[in-house]
């Protein structure tokens, strides 16, 4: 494969599967098993890394090759395909970390990643730290001696905190801890962790990489010797995603630059828009200069992003009036798809936390969350000022 290639070349042709058949799509191998001939064959497929495939649970050649197509794009070693982005955030952390050991998260990181740093690492015996905020100045406050994992999520959900990719890094290193970033958001258009130091890169491939709101699925990529002991967790957790799902990712994929270049856009356009509306309070989105975060984030990523968040005035009634008149976007859970999605974290996603621990975290009554898909720009920006009317 060609090693200066641009992102889409390398979306399209590169970790590509050589099929007997020259198929020119990537083909599902819908199977669960493979076999083989000879006892001594097989005794060669029971290794740790075998020869060849196995078992479905272990590898599979189309998932085989979306995890080296991903590899490529955020430019790690390798990397391992896994049945959901929780699935791809639990294994790489249960790589990372062992009882006795100390772990840091922002607490306004997705759901079930705040319910895996509060809940679950504390009941295996592996202390944590949930941050109110993103800084880097926080991660450095709540390190301590045992500290071994430091988990970032940039921009960060749902009022897309920028956290300093570099100088937690930096911290880590000093520190002799891992750092893992989950770059759902960003996706590697925009943001590529790893040539800023991270360790990690997980994502939930439902997301921008599958791109269609149509396949649930993860990845996770990093060195070949930390992607070897992520695959141990996986073969054992049985996170495993199916051929079929990995091969909507593949497809989706091919297109992820061109959709992520118009979703910056749009979202951009629709971020600047909502910062000037009479009846919106404050709009969240790193690439308006406004945001706290908009100098690190200019330095970090390539495009800001299609995902905001904004307040509407007024509190929790008009928010919930706006949030059900829109008529493009789907009221839905997920992110990172071609239609725009919008969510109420206070009112729904992100009821499951503390209301104190809410609203430090910056998450009012009145916030609505935006992930622009890839609509006419016109289109949404006229249905968004509609809903506003009824605020
Ligand atoms: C940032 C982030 N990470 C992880 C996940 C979990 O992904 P999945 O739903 O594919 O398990 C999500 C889901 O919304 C997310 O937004």
């Amino acid at each position: 494969m060609g090693k200066n290639w641009g992102f889409t070349t390398t979306a399209i042709h590169g970790g590509k599967l050589e099929d007997t058949h020259k198929s020119v799509a990537v083909p599902i191998y819908q199977t669960a098993t493979y076999y083989y001939d000879t006892v001594e064959e097989g005794a060669r497929l029971g290794q740790e890394i075998p020869p060849g495939f196995v078992y479905t649970r272990w590898a599979n050649p189309t998932t085989r090759s979306l995890e080296e197509r991903v590899a490529l794009l955020e430019g790690a070693e390798d990397a391992l395909a896994t049945a959901s982005g929780m699935g791809a955030v639990s294994c790489a952390v249960l790589a990372a970390v062992k009882p006795g050991d100390h772990a840091v998260a922002p607490s306004a990181t997705y759901q079930a990643t705040y319910q895996l740093f509060a809940e679950v690492l504390p009941s295996y015996g592996i202390e944590t730290t949930l941050l109110p905020d993103t800084d880097a100045q926080s991660y450095e406050r709540a390190l301590r001696p045992n500290t071994r994992l430091l988990f970032i999520e940039t921009p960060n959900n749902p009022v897309l905190g920028v956290t300093d990719i570099e100088k937690v890094t930096a911290l880590a290193r000093s520190h002799d801890a891992l750092t893992i970033a989950d770059n759902t958001w960003a996706t590697p258009y925009n943001q590529r962790p790893i040539e800023k130091g991270v360790d990690v890169v997980v994502h939930s491939a439902t997301k921008y990489l599958g791109g269609h709101h149509d396949v649930t699925a993860g990845v996770i990529a990093g060195s070949a010797s930390f992607i070897m002991r992520a695959k141990r967790q996986v073969r054992i957790l049985g996170t495993t995603p199916d051929p079929f799902g990995s091969w909507l990712v593949i497809r989706g994929l091919a297109t992820l630059a061109l959709r992520v270049e118009r979703q910056n856009a749009s979202a951009h356009r629709l971020a600047e828009f909502l910062a000037g509306h009479a009846l919106v309070d404050r709009v969240y989105y790193p690439g308006l200069p406004s945001h706290p975060g908009h100098q690190v984030a200019s330095r970090q990523m390539r495009g800001f992003g299609g995902m905001l968040s904004f307040e509407v005035r007024g509190g929790y009634e008009p928010s919930v009036r706006v949030f059900e008149a829109l008529a493009i976007p789907r009221r839905a859970t997920s992110l990172g798809g071609i239609s725009t999605l919008v969510s109420h974290p206070a009112g729904i996603s992100s009821v499951h936390m503390p209301k104190e621990i809410r609203q430090a975290a910056g998450i009012s009554e009145a916030l609505i969350r935006v992930s622009v898909g890839i609509e006419d720009a016109d289109d949404l920006q006229d249905d968004f000022e509609q809903a506003l009317r009824r605020a």
